[in-house]
């Protein structure tokens, strides 16, 4: 069915008519258009299968065969006996158990490199079996060197008294490549180090924890999770049945919860509202055996706006994404939308493409704003405004660079271009041209950020724009290479008229960078991670690609940058260790409540794969100094904080006397595709007397849009761990009735 395109939208934008065909009711198998039961087992590129009946697989005890087309390889063993074991020695990064559940299966203890690992419950109520079921999955096994799982049955499970049975189906080894073996061996002396340097408060950067899905968007939601949202693909964690495609991370102990999610959030935006709760909005059609080897029981996301109600306990119990496409929804489709958070706490949802794809183009282009809550203002009914800058500066010009001002007007920065955009007065004021040819916005990404807000200068806004590339955008990929430089090139601006005249002043990274990741510290200096040298965003697009990936040559060295150090000093890498991990397109990174930075993703892949450049599930930690030094504390901070209003914090400081001292609010931001939406640290005034700090509230939603925020506390450089409050009242963003009407009216569901 193709509903016909002629949704009268303002400015003649169309709904965009894909395809509703019911791609999935549970029972596709990969790379097949016929209806057949889904089934996990999946053998990503570059990763090897080892059957049941491989010469490989030694089996201990008694194990019975079976023989069955719904088997992998058409066969699989299984045992009821207790103490039975099967074991594989393998080289690689990763194993993954597939097999069968239904009723008569029970538990089974899965041993790595000799030692107990997880108890593996493989029972399900099911009387018919679930057959290539993955049952156990780890990937954070150490490259290049030999490597056992042993499967043993215990013949049992709680609550029953019947004995219970395990099999095997199929091993999946991830092999790792033959780099990733070394650099492991590299890095993990370089952990040590680091961590012998801690003494001396070095930098220390560790591994530990997978996220289940790739970490294509990453937002901290607590004190004790981030959200995690990928695309439609095959990852390891499942829900229902299927893939799960998001996913809660538990920052303590690393553990995952997956979120059932209705559409496809390939690639969508995100923010929170002002009472809290995270919109993530955008993304892709369904997923069809066209484009992927499987489909997954997702609906269209590109209207979509899931709404993540706040979620502050530890145990994440009820906490969900939820959408409800009937009653909200976005008027126009976008795919890589950038999502602010504005002064009334409402979400400015920019641009996109209304059509997945690659670089945008004038016929794809969705050159509009909408807001979340919608707006009738400017007499749009709620729906699409026009905005020229975003048909001005094609083609690179997706996941533009958006960020909330302290005069309530926004900053935009898409391809070479910049302007200021007065969303109350719907005008644009262009700003100069960001130097050298340097574009910024996807796919040759830079990242940018708001430097810090402080009342001492009346919170005059500066920004930061670093990398991206010089790459012609109206050169078909097959002319661009993965081999292409990347830009070097930072450009700061003061956005008041007499520095604005001045234009950007520019000044060079060590090391070039496309897809760089910019995170704000505590400190106010910046931590710059991820990206690589050369090519540009994206996969399968240009010549020279390495497997998938349009980029090459990874930068594995974070380098830091100090924004009040003079000109000639302000980045430096002494002292910070080196990663083994690429982290091109799709990497993540953000500072967490203890003041550590998480550096997750990277995918350059259609599905997930483990060739060079791989699907990359392990979670990286980067401590800065401060996290080894004695800290102050903040023992209690009150849950809202007004505007202009003072509240109190109950602090602990370290013995001694403090040179400086520092209050500070910052917002983590919605991280994706290098934009750093949100990301925010506004100084606040205070008084400090004995173990109370007095602090104010920032003025008002100008210069903290009201919503999350974390706060922190700096003695003589070194923050305490950060506090989550909610600023302003709490309230919800303005709701406009009728603009809503107009647009379920308007717009069909997707
Ligand atoms: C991690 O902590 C959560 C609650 O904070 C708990 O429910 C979960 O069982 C823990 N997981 C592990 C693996 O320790
Ligand atoms: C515009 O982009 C879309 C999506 O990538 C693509 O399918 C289409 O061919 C492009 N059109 C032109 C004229 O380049
Ligand atoms: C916040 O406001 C949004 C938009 O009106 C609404 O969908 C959401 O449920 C509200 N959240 C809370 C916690 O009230």
């Amino acid at each position: 069915m193709h509903p016909p395109c002629i949704i009268p939208l303002i400015f003649s934008i169309c709904v965009l008519a894909t395809t509703t065909e019911p791609a999935w009711d549970g029972h596709v198998t990969p790379a097949s258009l016929q209806l057949a039961p889904f089934t996990p087992y999946y053998v990503p590129p570059g990763a090897k299968s080892y059957d049941s009946s491989s010469p490989l697989v030694s089996y201990k005890g008694r194990w019975n065969y079976h023989y069955s087309t719904a088997y992998v390889g058409k066969s699989a063993r299984s045992t009821s006996d207790p103490n039975t074991e099967v074991l594989l020695t393998f080289v690689g990064t990763g194993i993954e158990w597939f097999g069968s559940r239904d009723n008569r299966h029970g538990l089974a203890t899965v041993f790595i490199d000799g030692k107990p690992v997880e108890e593996v419950d493989t029972y399900s109520d099911r009387i018919r079996p679930l057959r290539q079921q993955r049952l156990y999955w780890n990937f954070e096994l150490q490259g290049g060197v030999s490597h056992t799982i042993k499967i043993v049955n215990l013949g049992k499970r709680p609550g029953s008294k019947r004995r219970t049975m395990i099999d095997l189906d199929a091993f999946v080894v991830t092999r790792g490549g033959a780099s990733d073996a070394v650099q492991s061996r590299d890095e993990d002396a370089s952990i040590l180090s680091a961590r012998k340097d801690i003494s001396t408060s070095a930098w220390s950067l560790s591994r530990k924890g997978t996220t289940g899905v790739h970490a294509m968007q990453l937002a901290i939601i607590s004190s004790t999770h981030a959200l995690i949202v990928d695309k439609v693909e095959h990852n390891p964690l499942t829900i229902d049945g299927h893939p799960a495609w998001s996913a809660l991370y538990n920052l303590d102990n690393h553990s995952i919860k997956p979120l059932r999610m209705q559409s496809n959030s390939f690639c969508a935006g995100g923010t929170f509202l002002s009472n809290g709760t995270l919109i993530n909005v955008g993304g892709n059609p369904v997923v069809e055996s066209r484009t992927s080897a499987a489909d997954f029981g997702d609906l269209n996301g590109l209207q979509a706006i899931r709404i993540f109600e706040p979620c502050d306990s530890s145990s994440v119990a009820n906490c969900e994404m939820q959408e409800y496409h009937s009653r909200i929804r976005m008027a126009s489709p976008r795919w890589y939308n950038t999502v602010v958070r504005i002064n009334d706490g409402s979400a400015m949802i920019i641009g996109g493409a209304r059509k997945g794809g690659w670089i945008n183009n004038a016929t794809v282009n969705n050159p509009t704003i909408e807001y979340y809550p919608p707006k009738s203002i400017h007499s749009s009914g709620g729906l699409p405004i026009r905005l020229p800058f975003l048909a001005s500066t094609l083609n690179s010009n997706l996941f533009p660079i958006a960020f909330s001002l302290p005069n309530g007007k926004l900053f935009m920065a898409a391809n070479r271009d910049a302007m200021i955009y007065d969303w109350e007065t719907n005008t644009e004021r262009y700003l100069p041209q960001i130097p050298n040819g340097v574009r910024v916005t996807y796919p040759m990404t830079g990242t940018a950020l708001l430097l810090p807000l402080s009342p001492e200068n009346d919170y005059l806004p500066e920004i930061l724009i670093c990398g991206g590339s010089t790459v012609d955008d109206t050169k078909p990929g097959y002319e661009i290479s993965s081999q292409d430089p990347a830009s070097a090139q930072c450009s700061r601006m003061i956005l008041d008229d007499e520095h604005i005249n001045l234009g950007w002043q520019v000044e060079q990274m060590p090391e070039a960078r496309v897809m760089p990741d910019a995170v704000l510290l505590p400190t106010g200096k910046i931590v710059i991670v991820n990206g690589g040298r050369s090519g540009i965003s994206g996969y399968g697009n240009v010549i020279d690609q390495i497997g998938a990936s349009n980029a090459d040559n990874p930068v594995l060295r974070p380098v830091l940058y100090d924004p009040l150090s003079p000109p000639t000093e302000r980045f430096s890498s002494e002292g910070m260790p080196t990663s083994s991990i690429p982290r091109l397109y799709h990497s993540v990174a953000t500072l967490t409540p203890s003041g550590s930075v998480m550096i997750a993703g990277s995918n350059p892949n259609l599905d997930r794969s483990e060739i060079k450049y791989g699907t990359e599930y392990r979670v990286e930690w980067l401590f800065p100094p401060y996290m080894s030094l004695k800290r102050p504390e903040i023992l209690a901070a009150p849950k809202l904080l007004p505007f202009g209003g003072t509240v109190q914090l109950r602090v602990q400081l370290v013995d001694g006397n403090q040179n400086s001292f520092q209050v500070v609010l910052m917002d983590f931001g919605f991280v994706t595709h290098a934009v750093h939406a949100n990301s925010r640290l506004v100084y606040l005034r205070f008084s400090i007397q004995g173990n109370i700090v007095t602090i104010q509230g920032p003025p008002n939603g100008n210069v903290y849009p009201p919503g999350p925020g974390w706060i922190f506390i700096v003695a003589d450089g070194v923050p305490s761990e950060g506090k989550k409050t909610l600023v302003g009242g709490g309230q919800g963003p303005p709701v406009d009735q009728s603009a809503i009407e107009n647009v379920l009216q308007s717009t069909t569901v997707d």
